[in-house]
């Protein structure tokens, strides 16, 4: 093509507009991403390597084996997908679910939305119990629904960052195998960072995301399943309508055969394995008691400011806190100070919650004393500037 015909926002002259890509610097404590851990961030600037090289190839079976661990689990299909959390979230219910399928799915914010709205994409029965944002389900009332409902999937989000409530899951692993239910959690908020024993708790499916609890960019979905999972998927009556998240493909390359399905992001893999490498060398045990004394002394910090917590101790979520926006403040201009003049992300209240809470969010990396200290004092010198009414106090 001459460059006479190259259309003119891509002409020689325009392009010489650009200069080098620049990106602000960003602490990072809203729903998510977080930051990256700066080890992880020298792994992704390596040099890629074929994704069937074998150096790629043994990579992949760490990132296996540390996902294993990080998940608590034994589980042969355990595996990094391409994309982010909702593509993991996404081939949940594409492989599991054949149309008319009986699903039901405990919702009680925006991302329990997202699962009904997937189910009801790829033709499930779909059935919804409901809570307000901001409240858990007790195990009496998920058994209940269970037994009644006789699902073939029971799907459940561990850590709903809508809203900020963890859902304690014990138990309910038992009543699905009683009722030959699958069971379904969505750990995209939780893994890597809280208490998640997939086979102590009897979880037969998992999805998470690697920009939370992993310290990496977004981009992968590490994604587990037993083997009550791996009969069901082997016992479909039709094709899984998704091509791209095709387990029974995709356990052809991260199973033991490693045979080419799509071209593995190879750098955000050599991301995800430092970030989890990272974390097995703190200990998940540690990484825990991390985010959980971190989230205290934010509560506490909070509290003590005069400002109200949505979601109740007993099932508050240490990685993802929504602070009631007082009244008499202006919630976005509040926010958008933080970002423009400190650098620091908070996010917005989604969804019913819009205009009704901040979220503020401390995950992996950024899981750390220094970083509470630092919004706590933004708080407490800042947020008066935002008073509605002058003379206004929290
Ligand atoms: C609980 C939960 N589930 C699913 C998702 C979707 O993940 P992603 O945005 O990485 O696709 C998110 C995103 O933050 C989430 O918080």
């Amino acid at each position: 093509m001459t460059e006479a015909k190259l259309i003119s926002a891509l002409n020689k002259e325009n392009l010489s507009h650009f200069s080098k890509t620049y990106v602000p610097s960003r602490l990072l404590l809203g729903p998510g991403p977080s930051n990256a851990h700066p080890e992880v961030l020298k792994a992704l600037s390596l040099n890629p390597i074929g994704h069937l090289d074998e150096a790629y190839i043994s990579l992949m079976s760490d990132v296996q084996e540390l996902l294993r661990y990080t998940w608590q689990c034994n589980n042969r299909l355990t595996l990094p997908m391409s994309g982010t959390g909702s593509a993991a979230m996404e081939a949940s219910i594409a492989n599991f679910i054949e149309e008319g399928e009986k699903i039901l799915i405990a919702k009680k914010g925006y991302f329990g939305n997202r699962l009904v709205d997937m189910a009801s994409r790829y033709k499930a029965d779909v059935s919804v119990i409901e809570k307000p944002w901001g409240e858990a389900f007790t195990f009496e009332e998920i058994k209940y629904e269970i037994e009644t409902k006789k699902p073939a999937i029971f799907a459940i989000v561990h850590a709903e960052t809508s809203s900020g409530v963890l859902q304690p899951l014990d138990g309910i692993g038992d009543v699905c195998r009683k009722n030959n239910c699958l069971f379904l959690v969505d750990a995209v908020t939780s893994l890597g960072a809280l208490e998640l024993l997939i086979d102590e708790w009897k979880i037969d499916l998992a999805y998470s995301c690697s920009q939370k609890g992993l310290s990496c960019p977004p981009g992968l979905s590490p994604f587990t399943m037993n083997e009550r999972a791996e009969q069901k998927l082997s016992s479909r009556k039709t094709k899984v309508p998704n091509w791209y998240l095709d387990l029974s493909l995709l356990n052809k390359y991260w199973g033991s055969d490693r045979v080419y399905h799509h071209t593995a992001p190879v750098n955000m893999n050599f991301a995800i394995r430092e970030g989890l490498r990272l974390i097995a060398n703190e200990g998940l045990e540690n990484v825990w008691n991390r985010h959980n004394t971190n989230a205290k002394k934010l509560w506490n910090g909070l509290e003590s400011l005069g400002m109200e917590l949505h979601v109740s101790e007993d099932y508050r979520l240490p990685t993802l806190t929504t602070v009631k926006i007082p009244p008499a403040v202006d919630g976005d201009g509040f926010k958008n100070h933080l970002l423009r003049n400190f650098g620091i992300e908070i996010g917005n209240g989604l969804g019913e919650l819009s205009g009704k809470v901040w979220r503020v969010g401390l995950m992996g990396f950024n899981s750390c004393e220094e970083n509470v200290d630092r919004l706590l004092n933004l708080f407490d010198t800042e947020l008066k500037k935002f008073s509605i009414f002058e003379s206004s106090t929290f």
